[in-house]
């Protein structure tokens, strides 16, 4: 793992542009492009490689809409709400438009690639649409749009993962950033869009991953997030030394950066986890213990027409071996309610299967028919939306339990945590997270500890209370 660290000064060199970006930014003539991102985590890194893109061809960044010669919207299309959302949207732009004439808007990201110019006939306002593997050729898109055309590229490509490009973090903490380690999926869930939208699945170059951890370290970053489809399935081959990298060694290679910088993952799929992550996991004290295991569904058979290649049994078996291996982990999980054919049956055993794996947290949906997924094709969207809403919010209240359970557990317990920021409420009160991913609110001061504390400082903190989402501590007595 040597190689990693002796080997990120060779992409030092991807950086030269930076000098010329900061001229650029001082030019208070350049042109300035307004960016805002939905959808996962993957989207607003991609957001960050954009705003690289854009800052080293002359545009400066704004977070004021109206100052924008160029407002872009990343969008997702992972249910048919997210796509409502981003066309809502867009009709607000219309006013800063015609505010501005000459100012442009374009989308990007997975309606981009799913819709492709058949969005221009939509959405009259929008001047070019850029699919996720495209960003290189926006500035010369942007010319082309500039003169009054119509610009779209939507081409996906098999090797594209921007790997040379240094992000330009937006609207960061300062402390927690996200590195994209993959692009696309090749896994063909049958309800799920990505694979047609982000295209293969293919894994950035490691000596890139370790140089941008590395560089985001030095800058004072003090967490970094590894982000992929299916990270267990990462695999990069070397091409000049043949060296191949799996994603544990990946893992191991960002965990030896330093024992100050947080290494997390997401998001690992049940059928590819691997021991060697888990162990890799235990092995560093600075690889947090927290894992999102999406499970979709408890039901085996709908796991099968989910096409997600494994059982209730293998699930059960995924977190059995993880909470042996290390029982402080927690665990989070991503759950569909009412996908084709889903009967109560199958609804009670998602319910159970979350009852048995005791999430800390779960992401839940309803399912949202995708055009063109194999769902789509194959089977009938049968459950109607009033059931599915139902077994919906039966499975929010079980989560509600389940996490208020396992806050409850926390008290009198004493965690390391990374602090964030000032806390929502009160800039009296600091806000971090706990190895596990839970957030913990305290005063900033005890009456013990007079030393002052910074945000990206980590302190141990004892937890006296809990509400809903967030655990309530004081700093620990020395
Ligand atoms: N790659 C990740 C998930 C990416 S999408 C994985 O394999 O787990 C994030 C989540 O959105 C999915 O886990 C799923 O729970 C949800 N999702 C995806 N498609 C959906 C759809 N058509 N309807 C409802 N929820 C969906
Ligand atoms: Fe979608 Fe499945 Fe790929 Fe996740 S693993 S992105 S749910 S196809
Ligand atoms: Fe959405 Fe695309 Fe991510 S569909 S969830 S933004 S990969």
């Amino acid at each position: 793992m040597e190689l990693f660290t002796t080997a990120t000064k060779e992409h030092d060199e991807g950086r030269q542009g930076e000098a010329y970006v900061s001229t650029l930014k001082k030019d208070p003539f350049a042109k300035h492009f307004y960016i805002e991102s939905y959808g996962c985590a993957m989207n607003f890194a991609d957001s960050e490689v954009v705003a690289s893109i854009l800052e080293n061809n002359g545009f400066g960044s704004t977070r004021n809409i109206e100052q924008a010669d160029l407002i872009l919207i990343n969008t997702c299309s992972i249910r048919e709400k997210a796509e409502l959302t981003v066309r809502k949207r867009l009709t607000e732009f219309r006013k800063y438009k015609q505010q501005k004439p000459g100012m442009l808007v374009g989308i990007l990201g997975c309606m981009a690639e799913r819709l492709k110019s058949k969005l221009l006939e939509e959405e009259k306002l929008v001047d070019l649409v850029v699919g996720p593997d495209a960003y290189r050729t926006l500035p010369d898109l942007i010319i082309e749009a500039g003169t009054g055309q119509k610009a779209v590229n939507v081409l996906l490509s098999r090797d594209e993962t921007y790997s040379d490009i240094s992000p330009v973090r937006l609207d960061s903490n300062g402390i927690s950033g996200f590195v994209s380690i993959m692009r696309g999926c090749n896994n063909m869930c049958s309800f799920c869009v990505v694979p047609f939208t982000r295209g293969r699945e293919r894994s950035r170059d490691a000596f890139s991953i370790v140089a941008e951890c590395s560089d985001l370290f030095e800058k004072g970053y003090k967490e970094v997030t590894l982000l992929g489809q299916n990270v267990d399935s990462y695999y990069w081959n070397n091409p000049e030394t043949n060296l191949q990298v799996t994603f544990a060694q990946l893992l191991e290679s960002v965990a030896l950066i330093s024992p100050q910088l947080r290494v997390r993952f997401s998001t690992s799929h049940p059928k590819d986890i691997t021991d060697e992550v888990l162990f890799t996991m235990m092995k560093y004290h600075n690889i947090c213990k927290y894992i999102h295991l999406p499970v979709q569904s408890g039901s085996t058979r709908v796991l099968q027409l989910m096409n997600r290649t494994y059982t209730r049994e293998w699930y059960l078996s995924k977190v059995a071996r993880i909470k042996e291996l290390m029982p402080e982990c927690s665990i989070s999980a991503d759950i569909i309610a009412g996908f084709c054919t889903e009967t109560e049956q199958d609804h009670q055993d998602t319910i159970s299967i979350m009852q048995q794996s005791a999430y800390d947290y779960c992401y839940m949906y309803f399912y949202s028919e995708r055009p063109g997924t194999l769902a789509e094709k194959r089977y009938e969207d049968d459950v109607p939306l009033e059931i599915k809403k139902r077994r919906l919010q039966e499975i929010v209240d079980v989560q509600w339990t389940l996490s208020n359970e396992s806050n409850k557990k926390e008290l009198g317990k004493c965690y390391e945590v990374l602090i964030e920021g000032n806390s929502k409420k009160s800039d009296a009160e600091w806000m971090g997270r706990t190895s596990q991913n839970k957030v913990v609110v305290f005063p900033k001061t005890n009456k013990d500890n007079t030393t002052p504390l910074k945000k990206g400082d980590y302190v141990d903190i004892v937890i006296t209370h809990y509400t809903k989402g967030t655990l309530i501590g004081a700093i620990k007595n020395n």
